[in-house]
């Protein structure tokens, strides 16, 4: 989604917000801009396509905003890419979200004289400063949002003005204090480099910086206090530290992961009749298998809900039951929503959550992290395991069963290691498949959450289509598509569903299907009814979730490479999905 990056103070502003741009680019974007003001004149640099381009022109000046797009009103193109100018030249504006109104409001500016130069809903916001300009710019972005209905983090500078001034509801805003500078930016990793101590704007905050000061008001104007943060990670962890890609460097993370997540504890009571699962993606699919583990383990129902559904079909929440949002940004705006949806409503709310004070995080009553560590790479891998372990603790917490599986959880790291030596094997079975247009997942039972993730992950990443089913309900359609031409990845452990699942490859193999297995090590029977198998280390029944999450992304991420995709930053996609 859209970034944002702000910098005043004596340096050269325009390879600090590059950096900064380039810090956010992970966060997938389609166009990319910087405003700067120079001798009390605004220039502006902006460009389709990648940061990188935006370094042929150099701007001059030590006030400064920057931005990265990801298209939702108007195509991505030099005209839609931010920043937008009012019609004087004298204020220049950044903006992530969208302005629900803006129509209405594009209607009267249009009435009023103002000629738009860009399709996009944000232009507005810097035509209406400019009206509400009096003298003051700050209580200029005070009268603009009162205009404003949708979500926003936005920052405008005034090209005779000493100052940032940006305001937020419901999009990412944190701010960086340095010695003689500070920063803005929509996501601490564009701060990093320059600062650990920073302050997270609210929703209906504005905020004021100057190069030695930062004030905070609210929507009324009145002055608030702030608390600042100290940030504990650091570049160093955002690089790829010789992997070709993130993506890569992210899923051979994944031991010292699992026992990172392992160290979690819990604080919540064990009192709740139901729990309700809310996320997206990824993160939605940790949430089924997180479902089958608590009520095998704990026996507590549990509903899965896809936060972007749950948010608007007035769904029925009790007061004892407890909400769980799982999200790696915890700037997921249907997350967010469904969990602001949930308090209203009485019920009890706990965050799964990656990063530490994010807006979910901050919204909860309660919260765990899930300490996969900063993930660059927009296709989730880390922090799907992350979740997955974390599920695993609270269902046996939930179970009072918390000290064993405490034990058996640690045997698990020299497993994900064993799994992670099949990167070769796995990137020769990529070979053969990396041309197929289309693929089958399956699994049954504690595997199905991981066919749909799976799925999504080739998907994502190499735009080849994908479907998820569980086995069983192949022949009630899908099996339709099954021939030579597209391959199915079954996926087959030796559990209690083992016999059933070996039915339905039966009936792929009776229809010259291709089948990819993901099975046990030593299942002899599998190889008379698979093309290729990937064996994966024995574990006990319930575990195997963790296993096979690894084969699954190493099959997506070779058969992209292969492609020669984009891979950390697929097309059309973002990190951090803030919009609705
Ligand atoms: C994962 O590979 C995806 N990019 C996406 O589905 C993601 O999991 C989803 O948008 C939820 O994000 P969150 O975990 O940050 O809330």
């Amino acid at each position: 989604m859209c970034g944002i990056i702000g910098y005043i103070g004596d340096k050269e502003a325009n390879d600090i917000l590059i950096k900064g741009l380039e810090q956010l680019e992970y966060r997938g974007y389609d166009s990319a801009g910087i405003a700067i003001i120079d001798n009390n004149q605004i220039r502006i640099n902006k460009v389709l396509g990648r940061v990188q381009n935006l370094k042929q022109r150099k701007l001059i000046g030590n006030i400064g905003i920057g931005h990265t797009r990801w298209a939702t009103h108007g195509k991505p193109s030099d005209r839609n890419a931010h920043p937008f100018l009012d019609q004087r030249n004298n204020f220049v504006v950044v903006h992530n979200g969208i302005i629900e109104n803006y129509l209405e409001l594009k209607e009267k500016l249009r009435k009023e004289g103002i000629t738009f130069t860009s399709d996009t809903d944000s232009e507005v916001i810097v035509h209406l400063i400019s009206q509400n300009y009096h003298g003051n710019l700050k209580e200029a972005v005070l009268k603009t949002v009162k205009e404003l209905i949708g979500s926003y983090a936005f920052c405008v500078i005034k090209n005779d003005w000493q100052e940032l001034v940006a305001a937020r509801n419901g999009s990412p805003l944190v701010v960086g204090l340095g010695k003689d500078e500070n920063f803005l930016a929509s996501d601490v990793s564009a701060l990093v480099e320059h600062t650990r101590d920073v302050i997270y704007v609210n929703d209906f905050e504005i905020v004021k910086i100057k190069k030695d000061q930062v004030k905070i008001y609210d929507f009324e104007g009145n002055k608030k206090d702030y608390n600042i943060r100290t940030i504990d990670w650091d570049l160093e962890q955002a690089q790829k530290d010789g992997y070709k890609h993130f993506m890569l460097k992210e899923i051979f993370e994944q031991p010292k992961v699992v026992e990172e997540s392992i160290k979690i504890k819990f604080g919540l009571k064990k009192e709740y009749s139901r729990i309700i699962i809310v996320a997206c993606g990824t993160a939605s699919y940790a949430g089924l298998v997180g479902k089958y583990l608590i009520e095998r383990i704990a026996r507590i129902p549990v509903i899965n809900e896809t936060a972007s559904e749950f948010r608007y079909k007035d769904p029925i929440i009790n007061k004892n039951d407890l909400i769980i949002a799982i999200s790696q940004s915890g700037e997921t705006a249907d997350t967010l929503a469904a969990i602001k949806l949930a308090k209203e409503k009485g019920a009890k709310t706990f965050g799964l959550i990656n990063v530490i004070d994010s807006t979910i995080a901050r919204e909860v009553d309660d919260v765990v992290y899930t300490r996969a560590g900063p993930e660059i790479g927009v296709a989730s891998t880390k922090a799907f395991i992350s979740q997955l372990v974390t599920l695993y603790k609270l269902a046996f917490y939930l179970a009072n069963k918390d000290t064993e599986s405490d034990d058996q959880l640690k045997r698990l790291k020299p497993i994900i290691i064993e799994a992670l030596s099949l990167n070769e094997s796995i990137k020769k079975i990529a070979e053969q498949y990396y041309t197929h247009s289309n693929f089958l997942y399956i699994g049954r039972n504690l595997s199905f959450p991981l066919a749909l993730e799976g799925a999504l992950k080739l998907k994502e990443i190499s735009y080849i289509h994908a479907e998820a089913y569980p086995a069983g309900e192949l022949k009630h359609g899908p099996i339709a598509l099954v021939s030579e031409e597209t391959p199915t990845v079954a996926i087959c452990p030796q559990d209690q569903v083992y016999d059933k699942t070996r039915n339905n490859i039966e009936e792929i193999k009776a229809r010259l299907g291709k089948v990819i297995s993901i099975a046990t090590i030593g299942d002899e029977r599998i190889k008379e009814i698979s093309d290729n198998i990937i064996y994966i280390p024995k574990v006990e029944e319930i575990f195997y979730p963790l296993v096979i999450t690894i084969p699954l992304q190493l099959l997506a991420y070779h058969i992209a490479d292969l492609r020669e995709c984009d891979i950390d930053k697929p097309r059309n996609l973002a990190k951090s999905v803030t919009v609705e």
